[in-house]
């Protein structure tokens, strides 16, 4: 299974299309770095510097798979196996919890203690399991949401950095004048010469992978890089044995824990990862998928920056979600139910594959029966169609 998994993932970089010799030898470098589990520092070895505070060792420990994706599955003794499941934490502006930072890490190197155990259990709670967070270090401070989030496909996805930016405002200024309900809107990104576009992450809060990537290594493996240079990652003033603790920066690496062309190495990889519908024509069903008013947000196919098109079934703008998807934490100028809309690429099923920013959705279905707010309209269409409509629609989406 585990090597069928990476045989795909090496078919995907293989087959990807346009790309130099130099630039597939970059992608393969990428995947390595994906992979390479770090070590606690100080150790005689140029990948230290994990920590103090983790969730995982390496990328792949959380995207993996077919898709690169988190997984939930309901084990048969009753509990539930988890991959890639965090816990982010913040009040409706985004501020971080002054304690533990801006996520529960729930691992720690030796003499150090995690800050929280993530316990989960089977239930109604989130689309047939319910998680709990036994907090280590105290209570949040009041008015600090705790959201689950589950790690997305990553497959495909690198091809948001090719979007066209001007098309994206463009399209946000055509979808307000249409005055339909579906009114998304870009989120602009303050401080780098002026402002650019969010890309990556749900909240669009990323401007490209380098940054993505940096605050993964920083939130989820607690390495620094010269885009987010503080080595004890996500620790806070309020735990200062973490900040103290033995750190990997060196001069080897211009005194950070992970360098730039290795930041670089795994953006290559990732844009050479290709979703199926990048790689041949969509599956039947794109005239129905639009009828159905999905691909107002969900655009297939948006400008690149440079002439061309880009197949990424996103309008990389935030929508209103409505309540149902609110989860409590917000960004600067982004409310708690506004969602950058997921790109549908490398969608198919496979056990424990889960859909919607917390994986709450067991099922194409499930995902779009959840749609409120700016998307309540199309969710009720697809839920009065026909079934052999909606069938269609699901065997299209499978097929992207
Ligand atoms: C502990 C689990 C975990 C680890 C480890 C992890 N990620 Fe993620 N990743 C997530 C979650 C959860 C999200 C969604 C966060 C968000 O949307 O803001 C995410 C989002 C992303 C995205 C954005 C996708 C999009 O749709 O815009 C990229 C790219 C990414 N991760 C790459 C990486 C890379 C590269 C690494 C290794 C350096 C890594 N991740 C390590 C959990 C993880
Ligand atoms: C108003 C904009 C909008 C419309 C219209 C819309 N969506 Fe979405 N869609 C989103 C956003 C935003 C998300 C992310 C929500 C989240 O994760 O909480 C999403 C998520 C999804 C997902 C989950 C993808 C994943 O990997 O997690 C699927 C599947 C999906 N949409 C399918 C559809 C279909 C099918 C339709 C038409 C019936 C549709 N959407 C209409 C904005 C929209």
């Amino acid at each position: 299974m585990r090597m069928a998994a990476v045989l795909a993932l090496l078919a995907a970089v293989a087959a990807a299309p346009a790309a130099g010799g130099e630039y597939v030898a970059g992608s393969f470098l990428g995947w390595r770095e994906f992979r390479r589990p770090w070590v606690p520092a100080p150790e005689f070895n140029t990948w230290d510097g994990l920590g103090p505070l983790f969730n995982a060792r390496n990328c792949e420990n959380c995207h993996f798979g077919p898709a690169l994706a988190g997984r939930l599955l309901a084990a048969p003794d009753g509990g539930v196996v988890a991959r890639g499941l965090v816990v982010r934490l913040g009040d409706t502006e985004g501020a971080p919890d002054p304690v533990y930072g801006r996520q529960l890490q729930t691992f720690a190197v030796a003499r150090m203690q995690p800050e929280a155990r993530l316990v989960l259990r089977q239930g109604e709670a989130t689309g047939g399991f319910a998680w709990e967070a036994r907090l280590l270090q105290g209570p949040l401070a009041p008015g600090v949401a705790a959201v689950a989030r589950l790690a997305p496909a990553l497959v495909g996805r690198g091809a948001l950095a090719r979007v066209d930016a001007a098309a994206v405002e463009a399209l946000a200024a055509a979808q307000a004048a249409r005055g339909d309900g579906v009114a998304g809107v870009p989120r602009w990104i303050e401080g780098y010469d002026g402002r650019r576009l969010g890309r990556f992450g749900a909240r669009a809060d990323q401007p490209d992978l380098d940054h993505q990537i940096a605050w993964a290594f920083a939130l989820d493996l607690g390495v620094s890089s010269r885009i987010v240079p503080q080595t004890a990652g996500d620790c806070t003033d309020a735990q200062p044995a973490c900040l103290a603790a033995p750190h990997g920066a060196d001069g080897y690496r211009s005194g950070a824990e992970v360098d730039d062309a290795e930041i670089a190495y795994i953006a290559a990889y990732l844009e050479a990862l290709r979703a199926p519908a990048q790689l041949r024509a969509p599956p039947p069903g794109g005239e129905l998928f639009a009828a159905t008013g999905c691909a107002t947000c969900h655009v297939p196919r948006m400008p690149a920056e440079g002439g061309g098109m880009v197949t990424v079934y996103s309008d990389l703008l935030l929508h209103d979600m409505g309540p149902g998807l609110d989860g409590g934490i917000g960004a600067p100028g982004v409310t708690p139910s506004q969602w950058r809309t997921t790109p549908l690429l490398a969608l198919a099923p496979h056990p424990g594959r889960r859909y919607l920013h917390d994986g709450r959705a067991a099922t194409l279905d499930a995902a779009i029966r959840a749609h409120g707010g700016e998307a309540a309209a199309a969710a009720a269409s697809y839920a009065g169609m026909p079934e052999a409509g909606r069938a269609t629609l699901i065997a299209f989406l499978e097929g992207l």
